[in-house]
């Protein structure tokens, strides 16, 4: 099956008077995270109980048939929010006056890989998703890129689609914020509700710097209360190096913490983030040093559906060095992709 799918999709259209529907897009609708991202989308933990929403479900032509799946069981769901649901394989059909856009589809990594070793294979989906984006979504669109090397791919989207602003491109590292989050949590005995202020660095790579020096438990200062030999050893190995232990572990990559981490990001986007730091990957405007363009998570806050960079953190030698080991690891990833920046 290919093409627009919408016959298997409709579940009531229009709006209802409780606002706008809003276009949201998801690609690799079908694949592992798609199918736990979709479920949390419908129900309104990212946009809200009470906004409606249109899904708008992107595959390529071999997962079309898995989608027609997915999209009965979304229907089966009987969720009050969507208002319709519509399957394609065609970018310009799913990206269509999209108000928010979440770039899963691409190939995960396998236990003897680097994320940055699916570059290759996955650079290029991002150069024709990126002038989709540019072609038919709405000009305020927010995308979150998830599909690895995510910040790479932001990178190459962003490049690709000139008419977007570039803050409107953002790749996840909340992923890695919730498992430092657990971490100290595990580590402290208390749930991961009273742990704030703890974010990444960088890339989602093992390079990446889960800093803890900002980060309070209930209030306190955690450096005050955590060995700091925990801090720069363990703790930093886990979360860096997490990503591989859940596939080596599952024998796929993280899917369900996956989606809950974008849910996060996106919400946290949409609706604000409370005065709570967050950690998000955007194109550098400066920031802290690092190369303009350069998709980099830094530390954040969201307000009014923008994103600030939380600006004049003190950097320490070790803080620095991190920085600087992921300026240059992004710089080579740049180098590598360099012919899918072109916009041609
Ligand atoms: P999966 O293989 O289960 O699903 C991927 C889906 O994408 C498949 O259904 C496939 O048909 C589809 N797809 C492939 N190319 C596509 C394209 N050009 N357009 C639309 N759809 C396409 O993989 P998954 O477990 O869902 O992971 C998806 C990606 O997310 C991988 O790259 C993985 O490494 C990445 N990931 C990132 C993070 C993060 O923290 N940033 C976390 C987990 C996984
Ligand atoms: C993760 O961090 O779980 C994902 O990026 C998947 C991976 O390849 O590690």
């Amino acid at each position: 099956m290919t093409g627009d799918s919408r016959e298997n999709a409709t579940v009531n259209t229009g709006n209802d008077g409780e606002g706008r529907a809003l276009r949201v897009a998801v690609t690799g609708a079908a694949g592992n995270i798609g199918y736990a991202l979709l479920w949390r989308i419908a129900s309104g933990d990212c946009f809200g109980k009470n906004q409606p929403l249109i899904l708008q479900l992107l595959e390529i032509p071999p997962g079309m048939q898995r989608l027609s799946g997915v999209i009965m069981e979304l229907k089966d769901s009987a969720f009050p929010l969507i208002h319709d649901i519509v399957g394609t394989d065609d970018p310009n059909i799913a990206f269509k006056g999209a108000d928010a856009i979440f770039l899963v589809g691409s190939r995960p990594r396998t236990k003897d890989m680097d994320r940055a070793d699916l570059v290759a294979a996955n650079g290029p989906i991002f150069v024709g998703q990126g002038k989709a984006i540019d072609a038919v979504a709405s000009r305020d669109v927010r995308v979150i890129t998830v599909g690895n090397p995510c910040n790479t791919n932001a990178l190459i989207a962003n490049a690709n689609s000139p008419g977007i602003p570039s803050r409107q491109f953002t790749a996840m590292t909340r992923l890695d914020q919730n498992r430092a989050v657990g971490q100290i949590a595990g580590y402290m005995g208390v749930p991961a509700s009273k742990i704030d202020d703890v974010f990444i660095w960088g890339n989602h790579a093992n390079t990446m710097y889960p800093d803890p020096r900002f980060a309070k438990v209930d209030g306190n200062m955690v450096t005050d209360i955590v060995d700091s030999e925990w801090l720069t050893s363990e703790f930093l190995d886990t979360v860096s190096t997490r990503g591989k232990a859940v596939i080596v572990a599952r024998g796929a990559s993280s899917a369900a913490s996956a989606a809950s981490a974008a849910i996060d990001h996106m919400h946290d986007w949409w609706q604000g983030s409370d005065g709570r730091i967050v950690s998000m990957a955007l194109p550098s405007e400066g920031w802290y040093g690092v190369p303009e363009g350069l998709v980099f998570s830094f530390p954040c806050r969201c307000e009014g559906g923008e994103i600030e960079v939380v600006e004049g953190l003190p950097i320490d030698s070790f803080a620095q060095s991190k920085i600087d080991e992921n300026v240059i690891e992004l710089l080579k990833e740049r180098e590598a992709v360099k012919e899918l920046l072109e916009n041609r």
